[in-house]
Formats: structure tokens, C-alpha cells, sequence
């Protein structure tokens, strides 16, 4: 099984999950061959405090195996501190037993189907937080990271089953009620182009803070999303 959900926030918001768990675990076996997949901003790469070890505690117990894209707000710097190695076709960042980072332009073969995952976002509130501490200019990609990722989709003729993303392409956030700001074009002129070239069922984001769908669009806060694999 395949469970999405985003925006945690290190110990702020990481209720949902253990909630979550607990009701299913009383209907479901679930093993470490199952994953839950955060869209950003789950703070287990935040400071490499007391408190990211607390956080990872919590991921480490859960029944299941953890995934995670990375949001704006999450330690960019110290995630690229990670070896990279090869998950299931796509490169990774092992950061604990049974947490792992999904990181951007890779498409990844889980359960009979196709993910791809292209976490960050540009941060509205950078101004209040500090560079290096609370902020990191990667948050948006690089011209690398965009190139591997054309280059990845390319090899599978742009389809895709799933489409995991931190923030989502700027119509579907006016769609959905949003002023759009200046800042993070690089990655949003990405999305328009994959939003119309990329065949994928649905498409999950965060970063809203809310859940809202819209046809094939997901943003989700509070839902915890059960995808439905067919092996
Ligand atoms: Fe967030």
C-alpha cells in the first residue's frame, strides 16, 4: 500500500500520521514494504537537532516505510549531505533506517507503478528567516536538477502513473483560489510545461496547507491519501 500526505512540519503537524497509522493498523497488516510518501516540508532535515532525531523516532516506529520529497521548508543543504544511491530507479538519500528522501526529477517504480517527483517551492516568508537556518536558496531548483529531469521523462516518453510535487503549477493554484506572487519562476515555467506534456492520473501537492481537489489535481493537508495499487 501507498499512503501520500504532506506538510508535516517536524513535531507540528506529525499527529495526522501517527493517528492515521494507529486506525489502520487495527484493520490492515502493514509492513515496512508499505510507504507513506511526505510531499515536503516534513522537517526530518531541518537542524540535525535533538529535535530531528525525535521526528525520525516517530517515522522510524510508524509500521511503515517512510518517504519523502522535500519541501521550501525543509534543510536542503544538509539533505545533499547524504549519499546518493539508487531506490527503486530513481537516485535517493538514505537518511534513517526506513526514511528516505525521493529527490527531484526521478521517476521511481513502486508497487507496479510510476512516480515522479520533483520536490521544492519558493518561499513567500523569507524575508522573517535567516539563509542557512530557517531558508535555503535550493529550495528552487538548479538547471541541473530541471535537465535530469527532461532527461529522465524523456526515457519513458513523458507518462507517468503519479506526479508527487511540493507546491503545484500556478493556474491550478488560482484555480484554487490563489493570488500568485512573483518568485519560483523557474519551477513553475517547469510545471507548465510538464502540466501539459507529461500523460500521469493524478498530480499530489502540498504546501496550500489545505485540501482541495480538482479534477486529477490533489492538494492535500489533513487527508492522508490511500493510493490503489494493482499488484
Ligand atoms: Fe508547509
Amino acid at each position: 500500500m501507498v499512503f501520500l500526505c504532506a506538510d508535516t512540519h517536524g513535531l507540528k503537524d506529525i499527529d495526522k500520521v501517527v493517528r492515521f497509522f494507529e486506525y489502520k493498523c487495527r484493520y490492515n497488516e502493514l509492513t515496512k514494504d508499505d510507504y507513506l510518501i511526505i510531499l515536503g516540508d516534513s522537517g526530518i532535515c531541518w537542524d540535525d537537532s535533538i529535535q530531528d532525531n525525535e521526528v525520525r523516532r516517530i517515522y522510524r516506529s510508524l509500521p511503515v516505510t517512510t518517504l519523502f520529497i522535500d519541501g521550501n521548508h525543509d534543510n536542503h543543504q544538509l539533505l545533499a549531505e547524504y549519499p546518493v544511491t539508487i531506490w527503486y530507479g530513481g537516485k535517493v538519500h538514505e537518511i534513517d533506517d526506513g526514511i528516505i528522501h525521493l529527490m527531484r526529477g526521478q521517476i521511481y517504480d513502486i508497487a507496479g507503478e510510476t512516480y515522479f517527483t520533483f520536490g521544492g517551492a519558493w518561499s513567500v516568508d523569507q524575508d522573517d528567516r535567516v539563509e542557512g537556518i530557517s531558508w535555503w536558496p535550493e529550495e528552487l531548483p538548479s538547471e541541473e536538477e530541471l535537465e535530469e529531469a527532461r532527461r529522465n521523462l524523456e526515457k519513458v516518453d513523458y507518462q507517468v502513473d503519479y506526479v508527487l510535487t511540493h507546491t503545484g503549477p500556478s493556474d491550478i493554484l488560482e484555480q484554487m483560489g490563489y493570488q500568485i506572487f512573483d518568485g519560483g519562476e523557474k519551477l513553475m515555467e517547469f510545471f507548465e510545461d510538464l502540466q501539459f506534456r507529461l500523460d500521469f492520473r493524478d498530480w499530489y501537492f502540498g504546501h496550500m496547507h489545505e485540501d482541495q481537489h480538482i479534477e486529477n489535481w490533489h492538494c492535500i493537508m489533513e487527508d492522508i491519501v490511500e493510493i490503489i495499487t494493482f499488484e
